[in-house]
């Protein structure tokens, strides 16, 4: 008899952008002619740099001619985006050898496939709240997971706390959903507490781009002293560079990290990894790994900071009208995430209800991300500034009815 994995069934019955698309199609379905602001799931809408379209350009034309064609790739990516990615690390102070980087379609499969390498006995700490494929994917694998509490009172940025006893701790900085960034000094009481447990930090950067070239809050884990004893870092050309549909991201896992497998045998998750990667993956086309090589070249890296100060601008306008309106939020400085507190109390999901009926806007609710989530709600500045624009406005001319 075949059984399946009924961890499936303490899942939410659908996931959290899923859920969102679902209920955004069925409000347009009914209102065809409402014109929907989408400032929900973080999806780019500026179209890639144009060094990285003549990169691309490039390899599809390299890919229709039989001396240049490739076929399969190495599973953990090409030399030519190693050394890219080498060469990134190097302007924030971080030194990687080519083999810790393994090129992937994204951070999302990353830090869902990264279980596949630890035993179901380690007990997960995560914050809350954060992206929610962190607890969905150690859920599947039926893992204890604890919970450590982002409020304001703490910046939405939990440090460690000594009587809780964890295995693997995931990391989010910048923050999804709270825009919230760790210091250096805190990411280094993160680094002692995984060392004094033995523990391993999976660290996602996606939205590492969004901190200012000139501010010192770190962009990398591996910016700490002693990490690479203890850490993963999980990166993406989404948020970077656009890549949301052209899909690929990176891990960096440190060659000499290693820990004990339960029975008492001492592996190298490195090898690990390039095991994992090698049997289940086929690697990223060719074709976009180019792309992803010219977004990091000086004038790719130009380009792409265009963008992201775009939506760095979007964020501004969205927090001046809810500073007018006497609305709480955070985030949207080191983010593309605008992080508020509901009005009048309301719970996140009746928020998203009354934002999607009323004023045509989708945003993500906050209890979405975790139970310290709730009453707050997500905005996101990927938006183009006139969708930004009248969505405010949108919300603003109807505040007095919410
Ligand atoms: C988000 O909206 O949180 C992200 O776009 C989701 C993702 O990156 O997978």
């Amino acid at each position: 008899m075949a059984f399946v994995n009924g961890n499936y069934g303490k899942l939410k019955e659908s996931y959290l952008f899923a859920n969102i698309a679902e209920k955004v199609a069925a409000f347009q379905a009914a209102h065809p002619e409402r014109k929907i602001i989408r400032m929900g799931i973080g999806d780019v809408t500026l179209p890639l740099a144009p060094v990285v379209v003549d990169a691309m350009a490039k390899a599809v034309a390299e890919m229709g001619k039989k001396e240049t064609f490739r076929g399969y790739g190495p599973e953990q990516g090409y030399g030519f985006l190693h050394d890219a990615v080498v060469k990134y690390y190097t302007s924030f102070g971080v030194t990687l050898d080519t083999k810790e980087i393994f090129i992937s379609d994204g951070a999302k499969s990353d830090c869902g496939n990264i279980t596949d390498i630890f035993s179901d006995a380690n007990v997960i700490l995560l914050p809350d709240p954060v992206y929610p494929v962190y607890n969905d994917t150690n859920v599947m694998r039926g893992r204890k997971i604890l919970f450590m509490k982002g409020r304001p009172e703490n910046d939405f940025l939990p440090v460690p706390d000594d009587s809780v006893k964890a295995d693997i701790i995931y990391l989010c900085s910048p923050n999804n959903p709270t825009g919230a960034a760790y210091s250096k000094e805190q990411l280094e009481q993160w680094v002692a507490y995984a060392k004094k447990n033995d523990a391993i930090i999976l660290y996602d950067a996606a939205y590492e781009a969004f901190i200012d070239e000139d501010d010192a809050t770190p962009r990398s884990i591996f910016t700490v002293a002693g990490a690479e004893d203890c850490a993963i870092e999980m990166c993406s050309f989404s948020k970077t560079a656009g890549f949301t549909g052209t899909r690929c991201g990176y891990t960096v896992v440190p060659l000499g990290l290693k820990r004990k497998a339960e029975n008492g045998r001492e592996m190298f998750l490195n090898k690990m990894w390039l095991r994992r990667q090698t049997t289940k993956f086929n690697g990223v086309p060719y074709i976009v790994q180019r792309g992803a090589e010219a977004a990091l070249s000086p004038e790719g890296l130009e380009q792409c900071r265009a963008n992201i100060r775009y939506y760095k601008e979007n964020c501004r306008i969205m927090g001046e009208i809810l500073d007018a309106l006497g609305i709480r939020y955070y985030g949207g400085k080191r983010s593309p995430y605008i992080w508020m507190q509901c009005p009048n109390g309301m719970k996140s999901w009746d928020f998203f209800d009354l934002l999607l009926t009323k004023f045509a806007i989708v945003g993500t609710p906050g209890s979405g991300f975790g139970t310290m989530g709730e009453g707050y709600f997500r905005l996101t500045g990927f938006g183009s500034r006139e969708d930004t624009v009248e969505g405010m406005e949108r919300l603003k001319e109807g505040f007095d009815r919410v």
